[in-house]
This record gives C-alpha cells, sequence and structure tokens, in this order.
C-alpha cells in the first residue's frame, strides 16, 4: 500500500516510524517532510497547505491512504477533498475540525451540552469586551478565535492587561483575522494534561496520557512555545481521573458532535486541567499533538495503521489499541531564541547508534546532503524504560550525542511529573 502523509514536523516523525512497522505498507510519501524524515520517507515539496497541488499529487501517484497531521489542512478541508478523489484519509473532516478551528465553536459545543470547561463569554465587538472586563477579576485569559499557532492565548495578570491583550487581537490585529472574535475566560488552575484518543465517531480510545512543558525556559518560565518537550503516561491522570474523563468528557464530545452533525474520526486531543472541582477542557485539538506525539506513538504496543483504517472504516470497537507499561520522555532540542528569533543553518551530528530516537523537526538537507537547522524547534530525542526517571535520563544522555551550533534545550523535563508521581 502507498500512503501519504501530510506534514513535515515531529509528529510527523513519529508517525511516520510507527507506520513503517506496518509490512503491508510499501512507500510512504511525506508532504513536504523535513531533512529527518527523508530517511524514513519519500519527501516530496509539496507544502501542508497547498490543498490542490496535494490532492493532485495524490490522485497522480495512486495513494491509497492519507493521514492528515498538521490542523491547518484539516481545517481547510483536505480530507474532504481527498475524500471526493476516493481516497481514505486519517483525519476529520472540515465540518469536525471546526472544534479546533473555531474557539468559540468549541467553547459554545461545551456549554450547550454540559462538558466542563472555563466560564467565558465570546466577544466580536471590542467595547463590549472592555465593558465585560470591568466586571471580572484577574487573572483571566484572553483567547482570539481561530488558529493562531498555539501563540492566540494570554494570560492577563491584571485587569488592564486584559484590555491591553483585547486591544491587540481586535485593533492591532496581532493575530490577524483570528483576533476578529474573541473568548475571554476564566482562569483555571491545576496540573495539565493532554489526552489523545482515537475515535471513529462511535467509540473513544484514549492514548496513553502525556504532559506538555509549553515554556520556553526551565521552572515553566519564559514564552509559550509549541512545546519543548513531553512525559508520558502524566502521573496527575490517575485512574479514577481517566474514568471521569471518559463519562463526562470523552464520549460526550463525540455525541456532541454527532448530533451536530459533525462527526469526528481521527485523533480527537483532549488539553485537560485538572482542578480542585474535577477535569476541565482547556482546549480541544483536531489532531496528534506535537511534542506529544513523540512520547505516546513509541509507547504503543498495537499496530498505527490498523487502528487508523479502523477509525476510518467505523470498526474501532473491535480494534486493539494497547499501550505498553513504560514511561518515555522527549526532550526537544531547539535553536537559541525560539520562539522568537533564532539563526539557522547550523550542521547537526547525530551519533548512528541513536539515530531511531530522534524525531527530526526543524532541519532540512544541504547541498552536501547534510542534516542542517531550519527550524526553531530541531529535533527531539526520545527514550522509553520501565520506570519515568530512567526514561527522563535516558532521553538526557542521547542529548549529549547530538550536536549542533545554538542548541537550546530545558534540563527539567520531566521533573515536576516525577515529583508528582512519588
Ligand atoms: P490553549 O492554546 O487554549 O491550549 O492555551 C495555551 C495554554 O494557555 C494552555 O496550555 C494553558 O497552559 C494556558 N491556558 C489556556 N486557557 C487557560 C485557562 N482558562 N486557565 C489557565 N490557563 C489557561
Ligand atoms: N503540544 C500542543 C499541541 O500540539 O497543540
Amino acid at each position: 500500500m502507498k500512503l501519504l502523509v501530510v506534514g513535515g514536523g515531529g509528529r510527523e516523525h513519529a508517525i511516520i516510524k510507527a507506520l513503517k512497522k506496518n509490512k503491508d505498507i510499501t512507500e510512504i510519501f511525506a508532504l513536504p517532510g523535513n531533512g529527518g524524515i527523508a530517511q524514513d520517507a519519500t519527501c516530496v515539496n509539496i507544502g501542508a497547505k497547498d490543498l490542490d497541488k496535494i490532492v493532485e499529487f495524490a490522485v497522480n501517484n495512486k495513494i491509497d491512504y492519507a493521514v492528515v497531521a498538521p490542523d491547518d489542512p484539516l481545517v481547510l478541508g483536505l480530507v474532504d477533498l481527498l475524500n471526493e478523489k476516493g481516497i481514505p484519509c486519517f483525519g476529520p473532516t472540515k465540518a469536525a475540525a471546526i472544534i479546533e478551528g473555531s474557539k468559540a465553536f468549541s467553547k459554545d459545543l461545551m456549554k450547550k451540552y454540559n462538558i466542563p470547561t472555563a466560564k467565558y463569554e465570546t466577544f466580536n465587538d471590542m467595547e463590549k469586551a472592555i465593558a465585560y472586563l470591568d466586571t471580572q477579576t484577574a487573572p483571566i485569559v484572553i483567547k482570539a478565535d481561530g488558529l493562531a499557532l498555539g501563540k492566540g492565548v494570554i494570560i492577563a495578570q491584571t485587569i488592564a492587561e486584559a484590555k491591553d491583550a483585547v486591544k491587540s487581537m481586535m485593533e492591532d490585529k496581532i493575530f490577524g483575522k483570528s483576533g476578529d472574535n474573541i473568548v475571554i475566560e476564566e482562569f483555571l488552575e491545576g496540573p495539565e494534561v493532554s489526552v489523545l484518543a482515537f475515535t471513529d465517531g462511535k467509540v473513544v480510545k484514549p492514548m496513553v496520557s502525556s504532559m506538555d512543558h509549553k515554556r520556553a525556559h526551565d521552572n515553566d518560565e519564559g514564552l509559550n512555545t509549541g512545546g519543548m518537550g513531553t512525559i508520558a503516561p502524566n502521573p496527575y491522570y490517575t485512574k479514577d481521573i481517566a474514568d471521569v474523563c471518559m463519562k463526562e468528557i470523552f464520549l460526550p464530545t463525540i455525541n456532541a458532535m454527532n448530533k451536530e452533525g459533525r462527526t469526528f474520526k481521527g485523533c480527537l486531543y483532549f488539553g485537560l486541567m485538572i482542578t480542585k472541582d474535577g477535569p476541565k477542557v482547556i482546549e480541544y485539538n483536531c489532531r496528534f499533538g506535537d511534542p506529544e506525539t513523540q512520547v505516546v506513538l513509541p509507547l504503543l504496543e498495537s499496530d498505527l495503521f490498523t487502528i487508523m483504517k479502523a477509525t476510518t472504516e467505523g470498526t474501532l470497537e473491535n480494534t486493539e489499541v494497547k499501550f505498553m507499561d513504560k514511561s518515555a520522555c522527549c526532550v526537544v532540542m531547539a535553536s537559541n531564541g525560539y520562539p522568537q528569533h533564532y539563526e539557522k543553518g547550523f550542521k547537526i551530528t547525530i551519533s548512528k547508534d541513536i539515530q531511531d530516537k530522534v524525531y527530526v523537526a526543524g532541519a532540512s538537507l544541504n547541498d552536501k546532503n547534510e542534516l542542517v537547522t531550519s527550524g526553531g524547534r530541531v529535533l527531539g530525542a526520545v527514550d522509553i524504560a520501565n520506570t519515568l526517571a530512567d526514561a527522563i535520563k535516558k532521553a538526557y544522555s542521547l542529548v549529549e550525542k547530538i550536536h549542533f551550533d545554538n542548541a537550546y534545550y530545558r534540563k527539567d523535563i520531566g521533573a515536576r511529573a516525577l515529583k508528582a508521581g512519588k
């Protein structure tokens, strides 16, 4: 079978490495892929948002199955376009991807179906938003409605700061059209847990839980990033909490999407906050998380491709989704300066014996076929072990065997989880 994977980050590298374990797959094309993915798949220089070219490529190359990994093409409707050409896909249709594409939609969905989340109001009028803030207390959270590369969220410590945030989104348009509508919501406290779940629109099979580290620097300081590292499983996600989540959040969400005529198939990502009043949804993503996928898929014992096909065909109930009873850690090595300005083009050396444990994100091949840095998050070093402590140690020993100029990484990935687990 010939597969196409849309995307070109560490997440896609992890997906491709897991897919390759299936012997029915003869060829994988990555669009656009990256310099590291090129070791595992045939990279084709078509961008993930270039929908027409992707469809044309898929048809011309007789692709049997497509995996659409990033948010943009999902929200833009790539799955619908490929389906129209008779190509089955892993991922939601445009109608269902709105669960990530519009925060106003997802908040209204949760309100309508009693799914626990932070209290909120939505606004498309700046004056009304400012007037509302005068009735609230800080800290308070301001979110741009549309996709903003994970950066459209401002946690304001004072009401004055919140008003500035509203103005920057609605008047100065710092997130472009994403700021036409905004959500103002209650600040929630508690540990965060990411749960990715496979669903065929009928049943939900959650994957092992994980914990992202979103801030750039140690001790959760610095700017928000796409994610500087992950561990799995997340010790805050106990069996009891998992049961509550299934009953109050996961199944109600799938049922709500069905009732809205927006059946969700693929991977639904639940960003949860475990508050003192129980778990609440911070956000939904319509896709695998990055870098959550880099710790979740290496722990998957069942065959990824079989599960993906089952989500498409509606047979997930009878398909095994089994994870190892082990822990994983991913340390992201970034270009110094990320998520702001950074230099690129530095040669990356990875010792031969650990290549399998490196998930490449922002790197390309130069004209000498050498791997060089080309993005903010360059790669993730991932290892697994029987205990979380050992997985962390092993991931950091991999980091020592990887070199490039201006490399930056957090030294405390998993530290908080380790404390919580004791
Ligand atoms: P989001 O893009 O919605 O995931 O938000 C990015 C990050 O902002 C989350 O991972 C949380 O750490 C934080 N955040 C978002 N909403 C809230 C909230 N209501 N209360 C506290 N923190 C939040
Ligand atoms: N790591 C968070 C995300 O993928 O959105």
